[in-house]
Protein backbone atom coordinates (compact mmCIF):
# COMPACT_ATOMS: atom_id res chain seq x y z
CA UNK A 1 0.00 0.00 0.00
CA UNK A 2 1.78 2.83 -1.06
CA UNK A 3 -0.57 5.71 -0.26
CA UNK A 4 -0.10 4.98 3.57
CA UNK A 5 1.99 5.74 6.25
CA UNK A 6 1.57 4.67 9.90
CA UNK A 7 2.43 6.10 12.64
CA UNK A 8 2.21 4.40 16.24
CA UNK A 9 1.97 6.47 19.36
CA UNK A 10 4.22 4.65 21.95
CA UNK A 11 5.28 7.51 24.12
CA UNK A 12 2.68 7.77 27.09
CA UNK A 13 4.16 7.31 30.09
CA UNK A 14 2.74 3.99 31.45
CA UNK A 15 2.62 5.04 34.75
CA UNK A 16 -0.40 2.59 35.30
CA UNK A 17 2.33 -0.87 34.59
CA UNK A 18 4.28 0.73 37.39
CA UNK A 19 7.65 -0.60 35.63
CA UNK A 20 10.97 0.61 35.02
CA UNK A 21 10.24 -1.08 31.49
CA UNK A 22 8.76 1.37 28.64
CA UNK A 23 4.95 0.20 28.26
CA UNK A 24 5.29 -0.63 24.49
CA UNK A 25 8.39 -3.31 25.35
CA UNK A 26 6.25 -5.41 27.78
CA UNK A 27 5.89 -8.71 26.27
CA UNK A 28 3.05 -10.92 26.01
CA UNK A 29 4.38 -14.36 25.85
CA UNK A 30 8.01 -13.44 24.42
CA UNK A 31 7.17 -11.12 22.04
CA UNK A 32 6.79 -6.79 22.86
CA UNK A 33 3.37 -5.35 22.57
CA UNK A 34 5.38 -3.08 19.75
CA UNK A 35 6.10 -5.79 17.92
CA UNK A 36 2.76 -7.64 17.75
CA UNK A 37 1.31 -3.95 16.04
CA UNK A 38 4.01 -3.64 14.22
CA UNK A 39 3.97 -6.72 12.23
CA UNK A 40 0.18 -6.62 12.30
CA UNK A 41 0.66 -3.22 10.47
CA UNK A 42 3.56 -4.80 7.85
CA UNK A 43 1.09 -8.02 6.79
CA UNK A 44 -1.25 -5.03 6.02
CA UNK A 45 1.40 -4.34 3.30
CA UNK A 46 1.99 -0.78 5.19
CA UNK A 47 5.70 -0.09 4.80
CA UNK A 48 5.72 3.37 5.81
CA UNK A 49 5.74 3.13 9.74
CA UNK A 50 7.10 5.68 12.20
CA UNK A 51 6.47 5.21 15.84
CA UNK A 52 6.42 8.22 18.56
CA UNK A 53 8.42 7.56 21.65
CA UNK A 54 9.32 9.57 24.61
CA UNK A 55 13.45 10.63 24.73
CA UNK A 56 13.44 7.98 27.91
CA UNK A 57 12.42 4.89 25.92
CA UNK A 58 14.38 6.06 22.75
CA UNK A 59 16.89 3.86 23.18
CA UNK A 60 15.49 0.65 24.02
CA UNK A 61 13.15 0.99 21.62
CA UNK A 62 15.69 1.22 19.19
CA UNK A 63 16.65 -2.20 20.10
CA UNK A 64 14.12 -3.78 19.23
CA UNK A 65 12.71 -2.14 16.06
CA UNK A 66 13.95 -1.25 12.38
CA UNK A 67 11.23 1.84 12.24
CA UNK A 68 11.90 5.50 12.15
CA UNK A 69 11.60 6.88 15.79
CA UNK A 70 10.30 10.05 16.35
CA UNK A 71 10.37 11.95 20.04
CA UNK A 72 7.80 13.51 21.52
CA UNK A 73 9.75 15.21 24.17
CA UNK A 74 6.89 16.01 26.82
CA UNK A 75 3.96 13.53 27.20
CA UNK A 76 0.79 16.04 26.75
CA UNK A 77 -1.26 13.85 25.44
CA UNK A 78 -2.33 11.70 22.04
CA UNK A 79 -2.90 14.60 20.26
CA UNK A 80 0.24 16.48 20.82
CA UNK A 81 2.44 12.95 19.76
CA UNK A 82 0.56 12.42 16.56
CA UNK A 83 1.85 16.23 15.84
CA UNK A 84 5.44 15.35 16.57
CA UNK A 85 5.13 13.26 13.08
CA UNK A 86 3.55 15.96 11.06
CA UNK A 87 7.40 17.59 9.64
CA UNK A 88 8.36 13.86 8.46
CA UNK A 89 4.79 13.03 6.89
CA UNK A 90 4.09 16.33 5.54
CA UNK A 91 7.19 15.36 2.86
CA UNK A 92 5.72 12.11 2.19
CA UNK A 93 3.64 11.32 -1.17
CA UNK A 94 0.98 9.50 0.82
CA UNK A 95 -2.36 10.68 1.37
CA UNK A 96 -3.67 8.60 3.98
CA UNK A 97 -2.26 7.94 7.97
CA UNK A 98 -3.17 4.81 9.63
CA UNK A 99 -2.67 6.15 13.60
CA UNK A 100 -2.67 3.28 16.17
CA UNK A 101 -1.43 3.36 19.85
CA UNK A 102 1.17 1.01 21.12
CA UNK A 103 -1.02 -0.67 23.98
CA UNK A 104 -3.78 -2.45 21.69
CA UNK A 105 -1.69 -5.61 20.51
CA UNK A 106 -4.47 -8.20 20.02
CA UNK A 107 -5.76 -6.68 16.86
CA UNK A 108 -5.69 -8.69 13.89
CA UNK A 109 -4.43 -8.19 10.25
CA UNK A 110 -7.79 -9.22 8.90
CA UNK A 111 -9.38 -5.81 10.93
CA UNK A 112 -6.78 -3.46 10.42
CA UNK A 113 -7.52 -4.09 6.69
CA UNK A 114 -11.09 -3.60 7.34
CA UNK A 115 -11.05 -0.70 8.51
CA UNK A 116 -8.08 0.73 5.91
CA UNK A 117 -10.55 -0.78 3.08
CA UNK A 118 -13.89 1.02 4.75
CA UNK A 119 -12.06 3.95 4.87
CA UNK A 120 -10.67 3.86 0.57
CA UNK A 121 -14.11 2.53 -0.43
CA UNK A 122 -16.27 5.49 1.93
CA UNK A 123 -13.43 8.27 0.80
CA UNK A 124 -13.71 9.43 4.62
CA UNK A 125 -12.03 11.79 5.91
CA UNK A 126 -11.13 9.91 8.81
CA UNK A 127 -12.56 6.02 10.15
CA UNK A 128 -12.26 4.98 13.66
CA UNK A 129 -12.16 1.17 15.24
CA UNK A 130 -14.71 0.41 17.25
CA UNK A 131 -16.25 -1.77 19.41
CA UNK A 132 -18.87 -2.79 21.80
CA UNK A 133 -17.70 -4.47 25.56
CA UNK A 134 -19.50 -5.27 28.41
CA UNK A 135 -17.27 -2.97 30.52
CA UNK A 136 -16.35 -0.06 28.78
CA UNK A 137 -14.74 1.12 32.46
CA UNK A 138 -11.54 2.95 30.95
CA UNK A 139 -12.18 3.52 27.22
CA UNK A 140 -12.98 6.80 25.72
CA UNK A 141 -17.13 6.07 24.72
CA UNK A 142 -18.34 6.68 20.93
CA UNK A 143 -21.59 9.04 20.95
CA UNK A 144 -23.59 8.75 17.76
CA UNK A 145 -26.25 11.36 17.11
CA UNK A 146 -30.27 10.34 15.58
CA UNK A 147 -29.32 9.42 12.35
CA UNK A 148 -26.56 7.28 13.79
CA UNK A 149 -23.38 8.84 12.56
CA UNK A 150 -20.34 9.77 15.41
CA UNK A 151 -20.47 13.22 16.81
CA UNK A 152 -18.07 12.98 19.60
CA UNK A 153 -15.71 10.55 21.57
CA UNK A 154 -16.26 11.93 25.04
CA UNK A 155 -13.09 9.71 27.52
CA UNK A 156 -14.26 8.25 30.91
CA UNK A 157 -13.08 11.27 33.20
CA UNK A 158 -15.17 13.57 30.90
CA UNK A 159 -18.11 11.46 30.55
CA UNK A 160 -21.77 12.13 32.34
CA UNK A 161 -23.77 9.49 34.28
CA UNK A 162 -25.66 9.05 30.78
CA UNK A 163 -22.68 8.93 28.51
CA UNK A 164 -20.38 6.34 31.05
CA UNK A 165 -23.09 3.35 30.35
CA UNK A 166 -22.62 3.78 26.32
CA UNK A 167 -21.26 0.32 25.39
CA UNK A 168 -19.80 1.37 22.03
CA UNK A 169 -16.21 2.48 22.86
CA UNK A 170 -13.19 3.84 21.02
CA UNK A 171 -10.49 1.40 20.01
CA UNK A 172 -7.63 3.85 18.89
CA UNK A 173 -6.87 3.12 15.83
CA UNK A 174 -7.93 5.25 13.30
CA UNK A 175 -7.62 5.82 9.37
CA UNK A 176 -7.07 9.94 8.79
CA UNK A 177 -6.96 11.72 5.47
CA UNK A 178 -3.69 13.40 6.54
CA UNK A 179 -4.06 17.26 5.33
CA UNK A 180 -6.95 17.26 7.14
CA UNK A 181 -5.49 15.69 10.26
CA UNK A 182 -2.90 17.91 10.52
CA UNK A 183 -4.90 21.18 10.04
CA UNK A 184 -7.92 20.39 12.60
CA UNK A 185 -5.01 18.46 15.22
CA UNK A 186 -3.98 22.79 16.02
CA UNK A 187 -7.70 23.52 16.95
CA UNK A 188 -7.71 20.78 19.64
CA UNK A 189 -6.88 22.54 23.06
CA UNK A 190 -5.54 21.17 26.03
CA UNK A 191 -8.11 19.36 28.39
CA UNK A 192 -8.10 20.90 31.78
CA UNK A 193 -8.65 17.79 34.07
CA UNK A 194 -5.84 15.60 32.75
CA UNK A 195 -3.49 18.82 31.05
CA UNK A 196 -3.66 17.13 28.13
CA UNK A 197 -4.32 17.57 24.27
CA UNK A 198 -6.54 14.36 23.70
CA UNK A 199 -6.62 13.13 19.97
CA UNK A 200 -10.22 12.20 20.42
CA UNK A 201 -11.13 15.90 20.65
CA UNK A 202 -10.83 15.86 16.99
CA UNK A 203 -14.04 14.21 16.19
CA UNK A 204 -16.10 16.63 17.85
CA UNK A 205 -14.18 19.70 15.64
CA UNK A 206 -14.76 17.01 12.47
CA UNK A 207 -18.10 17.32 13.68
CA UNK A 208 -18.75 20.63 13.99
CA UNK A 209 -17.55 22.05 10.57
CA UNK A 210 -19.85 18.99 9.06
CA UNK A 211 -17.39 16.12 7.76
CA UNK A 212 -18.40 13.17 7.71
CA UNK A 213 -16.99 10.73 10.28
CA UNK A 214 -16.94 6.96 8.93
CA UNK A 215 -16.66 3.82 11.26
CA UNK A 216 -15.68 0.43 11.46
CA UNK A 217 -17.08 -1.80 14.06
CA UNK A 218 -14.98 -4.90 14.95
CA UNK A 219 -17.20 -7.61 16.11
CA UNK A 220 -14.62 -9.43 18.64
CA UNK A 221 -14.34 -7.21 21.44
CA UNK A 222 -11.12 -9.05 22.83
CA UNK A 223 -8.84 -7.75 19.75
CA UNK A 224 -9.38 -4.07 21.06
CA UNK A 225 -8.04 -4.89 24.54
CA UNK A 226 -6.09 -2.03 25.67
CA UNK A 227 -3.34 -2.63 27.87
CA UNK A 228 -2.92 -0.41 30.89
CA UNK A 229 -2.10 -2.36 33.81
CA UNK A 230 -0.16 -5.97 34.90
CA UNK A 231 -3.94 -7.29 34.77
CA UNK A 232 -4.76 -6.24 31.45
CA UNK A 233 -1.24 -7.88 30.26
CA UNK A 234 -2.31 -11.01 31.74
CA UNK A 235 -6.15 -10.61 30.54
CA UNK A 236 -4.05 -10.37 27.18
CA UNK A 237 -1.92 -13.59 27.24
CA UNK A 238 -5.22 -15.53 28.18
CA UNK A 239 -6.52 -14.20 25.00
CA UNK A 240 -3.57 -14.99 22.65
CA UNK A 241 -3.13 -18.11 24.80
CA UNK A 242 -6.54 -19.17 23.26
CA UNK A 243 -6.24 -18.10 20.26
CA UNK A 244 -2.94 -19.95 19.70
CA UNK A 245 -4.15 -23.32 21.16
CA UNK A 246 -7.53 -23.42 19.37
CA UNK A 247 -5.34 -23.21 16.04
CA UNK A 248 -2.83 -26.09 17.10
CA UNK A 249 -6.16 -28.26 17.89
CA UNK A 250 -7.50 -27.45 14.59
CA UNK A 251 -3.94 -28.64 12.82
CA UNK A 252 -4.82 -31.81 14.18
CA UNK A 253 -2.53 -32.02 17.52
CA UNK A 254 -4.27 -33.26 20.93
CA UNK A 255 -3.66 -31.07 23.40
CA UNK A 256 -5.35 -33.05 27.13
CA UNK A 257 -5.45 -29.98 29.17
CA UNK A 258 -5.30 -26.63 27.66
CA UNK A 259 -5.32 -24.99 30.65
CA UNK A 260 -2.17 -26.13 31.80
CA UNK A 261 -0.59 -25.91 28.46
CA UNK A 262 1.84 -22.70 27.06
CA UNK A 263 2.55 -22.83 23.69
CA UNK A 264 4.44 -19.22 22.48
CA UNK A 265 4.01 -18.06 18.84
CA UNK A 266 6.02 -19.71 15.99
CA UNK A 267 5.34 -23.19 17.01
CA UNK A 268 4.98 -25.92 14.56
CA UNK A 269 3.42 -28.99 15.94
CA UNK A 270 2.57 -32.18 13.09
CA UNK A 271 -0.65 -34.27 13.33
CA UNK A 272 -1.50 -36.47 15.41
CA UNK A 273 0.81 -35.51 18.29
CA UNK A 274 -0.36 -35.37 21.98
CA UNK A 275 0.53 -32.87 24.51
CA UNK A 276 -0.21 -33.51 27.62
CA UNK A 277 -1.07 -31.60 30.79
CA UNK A 278 1.56 -28.60 32.14
CA UNK A 279 3.89 -28.68 29.02
CA UNK A 280 5.53 -25.41 28.27
CA UNK A 281 6.65 -25.05 24.57
CA UNK A 282 8.56 -21.66 23.73
CA UNK A 283 8.72 -19.88 19.81
CA UNK A 284 10.59 -21.54 17.88
CA UNK A 285 9.89 -25.31 18.13
CA UNK A 286 8.93 -27.70 15.80
CA UNK A 287 7.43 -31.05 16.58
CA UNK A 288 6.70 -33.50 14.21
CA UNK A 289 3.65 -36.34 13.89
CA UNK A 290 2.49 -38.37 16.29
CA UNK A 291 4.87 -37.40 19.04
CA UNK A 292 4.03 -37.66 22.65
CA UNK A 293 5.19 -34.48 24.83
CA UNK A 294 4.61 -34.12 28.44
CA UNK A 295 3.34 -34.09 30.95
CA UNK A 296 5.63 -31.40 32.61
CA UNK A 297 7.80 -30.77 29.66
CA UNK A 298 9.66 -27.77 28.45
CA UNK A 299 10.94 -27.41 25.38
CA UNK A 300 12.62 -24.58 24.65
CA UNK A 301 13.88 -22.04 21.14
CA UNK A 302 15.80 -24.18 18.66
CA UNK A 303 14.37 -27.54 19.82
CA UNK A 304 13.22 -29.60 16.63
CA UNK A 305 11.99 -33.06 17.16
CA UNK A 306 10.93 -35.89 14.50
CA UNK A 307 7.70 -37.96 13.84
CA UNK A 308 6.62 -40.39 16.61
CA UNK A 309 9.32 -39.35 19.11
CA UNK A 310 8.05 -39.01 23.08
CA UNK A 311 9.23 -36.72 25.22
CA UNK A 312 7.94 -37.02 28.71
CA UNK A 313 8.05 -36.21 32.77
CA UNK A 314 10.14 -32.85 33.58
CA UNK A 315 12.64 -33.37 30.53
CA UNK A 316 14.19 -29.90 28.76
CA UNK A 317 15.34 -29.52 25.53
CA UNK A 318 16.96 -26.32 24.68
CA UNK A 319 18.34 -26.09 20.68
CA UNK A 320 18.58 -29.51 20.47
CA UNK A 321 16.88 -31.25 17.45
CA UNK A 322 15.81 -35.25 17.85
CA UNK A 323 15.35 -37.61 15.44
CA UNK A 324 12.36 -40.05 14.89
CA UNK A 325 11.06 -42.68 16.62
CA UNK A 326 13.53 -41.45 19.86
CA UNK A 327 12.35 -41.71 23.85
CA UNK A 328 13.44 -39.42 26.41
CA UNK A 329 11.13 -39.80 29.06
CA UNK A 330 11.77 -38.82 32.17
CA UNK A 331 13.74 -36.04 34.27
CA UNK A 332 16.51 -35.26 31.69
CA UNK A 333 18.30 -31.92 30.23
CA UNK A 334 19.45 -31.85 27.00
CA UNK A 335 21.48 -29.01 25.45
CA UNK A 336 22.67 -27.70 22.22
CA UNK A 337 22.48 -31.51 20.80
CA UNK A 338 21.78 -33.54 18.17
CA UNK A 339 20.09 -36.97 18.24
CA UNK A 340 19.78 -39.42 15.32
CA UNK A 341 16.80 -41.83 15.15
CA UNK A 342 15.24 -44.39 17.37
CA UNK A 343 17.55 -43.11 20.37
CA UNK A 344 17.02 -44.49 24.01
CA UNK A 345 17.64 -41.55 26.54
CA UNK A 346 17.52 -43.30 30.32
CA UNK A 347 16.14 -41.26 33.19
CA UNK A 348 18.58 -38.36 34.28
CA UNK A 349 20.60 -37.98 31.48
CA UNK A 350 22.30 -34.95 31.25
CA UNK A 351 24.23 -32.98 28.79
CA UNK A 352 26.87 -31.13 30.52
CA UNK A 353 26.73 -27.94 27.37
CA UNK A 354 28.32 -25.44 28.82
CA UNK A 355 31.94 -24.77 30.13
CA UNK A 356 31.29 -21.72 31.98
CA UNK A 357 32.68 -20.07 28.49
CA UNK A 358 31.29 -21.54 25.54
CA UNK A 359 28.35 -24.20 24.84
CA UNK A 360 29.25 -27.13 23.04
CA UNK A 361 27.62 -29.94 20.84
CA UNK A 362 26.66 -33.21 21.70
CA UNK A 363 25.94 -35.62 18.83
CA UNK A 364 24.42 -39.05 19.33
CA UNK A 365 23.99 -41.17 16.87
CA UNK A 366 21.31 -43.63 15.44
CA UNK A 367 20.29 -46.54 17.89
CA UNK A 368 22.71 -45.52 20.99
CA UNK A 369 21.67 -46.36 24.26
CA UNK A 370 22.19 -43.71 27.43
CA UNK A 371 21.87 -45.48 30.39
CA UNK A 372 19.96 -43.94 33.16
CA UNK A 373 21.73 -41.15 35.44
CA UNK A 374 24.78 -40.62 32.53
CA UNK A 375 26.31 -37.30 32.72
CA UNK A 376 27.44 -36.41 28.87
CA UNK A 377 30.68 -33.75 28.88
CA UNK A 378 30.19 -31.96 25.66
CA UNK A 379 32.06 -31.56 23.20
CA UNK A 380 30.98 -35.30 22.30
CA UNK A 381 29.77 -38.12 20.24
CA UNK A 382 28.05 -40.79 21.09
CA UNK A 383 28.31 -43.34 17.87
CA UNK A 384 25.21 -45.69 15.99
CA UNK A 385 24.38 -48.02 17.99
CA UNK A 386 26.92 -47.69 20.76
CA UNK A 387 25.59 -48.43 24.67
CA UNK A 388 26.74 -45.87 27.54
CA UNK A 389 26.16 -47.77 31.16
CA UNK A 390 23.93 -46.02 33.59
CA UNK A 391 25.63 -43.98 35.97
CA UNK A 392 28.21 -42.81 33.72
CA UNK A 393 30.03 -39.64 33.57
CA UNK A 394 31.24 -39.51 29.14
CA UNK A 395 34.00 -36.88 29.08
CA UNK A 396 34.17 -34.18 26.73
CA UNK A 397 35.99 -35.31 23.16
CA UNK A 398 36.25 -38.78 24.77
CA UNK A 399 33.91 -39.92 21.50
CA UNK A 400 31.95 -43.66 22.54
CA UNK A 401 32.89 -45.33 18.75
CA UNK A 402 30.31 -46.90 17.02
CA UNK A 403 28.95 -50.01 18.27
CA UNK A 404 31.01 -49.86 21.59
CA UNK A 405 29.81 -50.06 25.10
CA UNK A 406 31.05 -47.66 27.97
CA UNK A 407 30.96 -47.48 31.57
CA UNK A 408 32.24 -45.58 34.76
CA UNK A 409 33.54 -42.47 35.38
CA UNK A 410 35.47 -41.27 33.37
CA UNK A 411 33.60 -43.64 31.28
CA UNK A 412 35.79 -46.25 29.50
CA UNK A 413 35.17 -49.24 26.86
CA UNK A 414 33.96 -52.13 28.67
CA UNK A 415 36.44 -55.03 27.46
CA UNK A 416 34.58 -57.73 25.69
CA UNK A 417 33.70 -61.18 26.77
CA UNK A 418 34.96 -63.23 24.32
C1 LIG B 1 -6.96 6.09 24.74
C2 LIG B 1 -8.05 6.92 24.06
C3 LIG B 1 -9.41 6.29 24.39
C4 LIG B 1 -9.44 4.86 23.94
C5 LIG B 1 -8.28 4.05 24.50
C6 LIG B 1 -8.20 2.71 23.80
C7 LIG B 1 -7.24 9.22 23.94
C8 LIG B 1 -7.32 10.57 24.54
N1 LIG B 1 -7.97 8.28 24.54
O1 LIG B 1 -7.13 6.18 26.14
O2 LIG B 1 -10.44 7.02 23.74
O3 LIG B 1 -10.66 4.26 24.28
O4 LIG B 1 -7.03 4.73 24.27
O5 LIG B 1 -7.25 1.87 24.39
O6 LIG B 1 -6.56 9.05 22.96
N2 LIG B 1 0.64 8.51 24.05
C9 LIG B 1 1.72 9.21 23.58
N3 LIG B 1 1.99 10.43 24.11
C10 LIG B 1 1.23 11.00 25.08
C11 LIG B 1 0.12 10.27 25.57
C12 LIG B 1 -0.14 9.02 25.03
O7 LIG B 1 2.43 8.74 22.69
O8 LIG B 1 1.52 12.12 25.49
C13 LIG B 1 0.36 7.17 23.51
C14 LIG B 1 0.52 6.07 24.54
O9 LIG B 1 1.85 5.54 24.52
C15 LIG B 1 -0.52 5.02 24.09
C16 LIG B 1 -1.57 5.87 23.37
O10 LIG B 1 -0.99 7.13 23.09
O11 LIG B 1 0.05 4.11 23.17
C17 LIG B 1 -2.84 6.03 24.20
O12 LIG B 1 -2.52 6.60 25.44
P1 LIG B 1 -3.14 6.08 26.80
O13 LIG B 1 -2.67 6.96 27.89
O14 LIG B 1 -2.92 4.63 26.93
O15 LIG B 1 -4.69 6.40 26.52
P2 LIG B 1 -5.97 5.74 27.19
O16 LIG B 1 -6.25 6.43 28.47
O17 LIG B 1 -5.86 4.26 27.21
CA1 LIG C 1 -4.24 2.80 26.67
Amino acid sequence: MKNISCVILAAGKGTRMKSSVPKPLHKIYSKSMLNYMCEAVEAVGIKDISIVVSSESEEEIAKTVDHKLLVQEKALGSANAILCAKDSLKNKKTDTVLLLYSDTPLITVETLGHLVKSHYEKKAVCTLLTTEVQDPEGYGRILRDEQGEIAKIVEEKDATLYEEVIKEINVGAYCFDKNILFDDLEKIKINPKKEEFYLTDIFDIFNKTGQKINSFVSSNPEECLGINSRNDLAQATSILKKRILSAVMDSGVTLIDPATTHIDFDVEIGKDTVVFPSTIIDSNVKIGKSCKIGPFAHLRSGTEIGNGTEVGNFVELVRTSVGEGCKIKHKTYLGDAVLGNNINIGAGTITANYDGKSKNKTIIEDNAFIGVGSILIAPVKIGKNATVGAGSVVTKKHDVPEGETVAGIPARVMKRKH
